[in-house]
């Protein structure tokens, strides 16, 4: 049996969103994003290869999910990489809910590619574990760097666009829902690409807003940079809805006209929306964070809210 090695990342959430994927193998998205990594809401995971075990085992917050194929495919990636030939065992537990609407599985792959690497005796850095981590899920590629991270079309790994000090952004997370989402977004993509009128819109407008959205975040200007990650969402979500696939419950859509009503107001407050009902708002400093908090916590069919700021990239030790 190997020791237990062990990593923690965090959840990113996107400003400019990927959705759609590259026809070639590797999960390679189709669009360049543009993300937060987030603090305060980790994922732990312990990894170790034992000689005992049939399969690989995985526990997650206490229990065994139904469908571990993905976490199975990335081991059989790190023991195609390395000597090791054994199965593993996996225990991985967040420290925020599951359905909260914060990517645990950007969190999770992040932080199950860092701990399989160093339980096979694999000392990769960053970029190869981002590289690993993108092949389970594209958004888990961001999260093994801390700030502002892209990752682009054909890249194999994500990179840091700047730190996480380059805004004072606050993001509240209005939870909205304690159900897991419907559509998981690998086959809310796949819908998209396949059914919607508008995907061929998004593929040709994404590049351009995340362009658009680099630049601003790069000069500091944060009402740009929320101005197209609002749009961003909705570009994104405006597609998937052409092919029938809508995320948004009453209450998301409440929480975005709240949004509007606020930043109609002065307050320099945008949304965010991602695979699920829940939605992000972006703010700048602890005073609008405040006043956007109060507001979502009184609109209808909001349950409750996470805050979360700019953090840093996932690491081997614990939370
Ligand atoms: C809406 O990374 O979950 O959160 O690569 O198929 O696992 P797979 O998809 P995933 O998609 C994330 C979609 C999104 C936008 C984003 O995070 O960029």
């Amino acid at each position: 049996m190997t020791e237990w090695a062990k990593a923690v990342a965090h959840p990113n959430i996107a400003l400019a969103k990927y959705w759609g994927k590259l026809a070639r193998p590797g999960n390679y998205p189709a669009v360049p994003s543009l993300s937060v990594t987030l603090a305060g809401l980790a994922t732990t995971t312990a990894v170790r290869f034992r000689d005992d075990l049939a399969a690989d085992l995985f526990t997650l917050d206490g229990a065994r999910p139904r469908d571990a194929s993905r976490v199975v495919e990335l081991l059989s990636r790190v023991r195609e990489m390395s000597g090791e030939r054994r199965f593993a065992e996996v225990v991985s537990a967040n420290d925020f809910p599951t359905a909260s609407g914060l990517a645990s599985s950007a969190s999770g792959f992040a932080a199950l590619a860092f701990a399989a690497t160093r339980a096979a005796g694999l000392d990769w850095g960053e970029s190869r574990v981002s590289d690993l981590a993108r092949q389970s899920s594209a958004s888990a590629a961001r999260s093994v760097f801390g700030g502002f991270v892209e990752l682009t079309v054909n890249a194999d790994s994500a990179a840091i666009v700047a730190p996480p000090d380059r805004l004072d952004l606050r993001v509240v997370v209005a939870v909205t829902s304690e159900d897991a989402k419907g559509t998981g977004s690998t086959d809310g993509m796949r819908r998209t690409a396949e059914k919607s009128p508008f995907y061929a819109a998004w593929l040709e407008e994404a590049p351009k807003s995340y362009a658009r959205l680099r630049a601003a975040l790069l000069a500091k200007d944060f009402g740009a940079v929320g101005e197209l990650a609002e749009a961003s969402a909705l570009a994104m979500h405006a597609s998937a809805i052409a092919a029938g696939t809508v995320y948004f419950a009453p209450a998301t859509l409440a929480a975005l006209h709240a949004v509007r009503v606020l930043r109609s107001k002065g307050v320099a407050v945008f949304a965010t929306i991602d695979a699920g009902p829940h939605l992000k708002a972006l703010a700048l400093g602890d005073a609008d964070a405040a006043t956007v908090k109060a507001h979502l916590l009184t609109t209808p069919g909001v349950l409750r809210v996470i805050d979360a700021r700019p953090g840093e990239g996932a690491r081997v030790g614990e939370a």
